[in-house]
């Protein structure tokens, strides 16, 4: 596909993010059952229920703006950094260490989220689509909260028990 304006490149990276969202929402729960740290499950399960959020939040982006519709495109870092945690999964007992691990590839997640939705909400403002912009600035904000949960469940608890 080629690009050539400052809208197509949003409507590339808004039809990315809206299937990396439906991978990770696809292995949240593979997640959440791979621990059984509990603050660290419900932390991948709320972040599921936001992430369904998310996936409807995509959907009022696109009927916000005028005859954008979504393409068909793999996310392929997503399927990447979805593989590396099933691997992590496959290789690391259950436990604090796989617990670390886990909350390290959930973060590597989320740090590619928040640079695909800082790139949106920055094409967005600049096509002045303000209300596209203001949903995706939602979405930011959930996804770096998420990040730095997870640092703190890292931080407080689970580095702790996987030293
Ligand atoms: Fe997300
Ligand atoms: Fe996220």
């Amino acid at each position: 596909m080629q690009i050539k304006n400052a809208e197509q490149l949003f409507i590339r990276l808004l039809s990315e993010v809206n299937n990396a969202e439906r991978q990770i929402t696809k292995a949240l729960p593979k997640l959440a059952k791979a621990t059984d740290n509990q603050q660290l499950s419900e932390a991948f399960q709320t972040h599921l229920e936001e992430t369904r959020g998310q996936v409807e939040r995509l959907e009022q982006v696109v009927d916000s703006v005028e005859s954008l519709r979504l393409k068909r495109i793999k996310c392929y870092p997503m399927e990447s950094l979805i593989e590396e945690s099933q691997d992590l999964i496959d290789n690391i007992e259950r436990g604090p260490l796989l617990d670390a691990a886990l909350i390290g590839a959930v973060q590597k997640v989320e740090h590619f989220e928040i640079a695909a939705y800082g790139t949106l909400c920055a094409l967005a403002g600049q096509l002045g689509y303000t209300d596209a912009k203001n949903l995706l600035a939602e979405t930011l904000k959930e996804e770096e909260s998420t990040d730095e949960k997870l640092s703190t469940l890292a931080k407080n608890d689970v580095n702790q028990k996987a030293g």
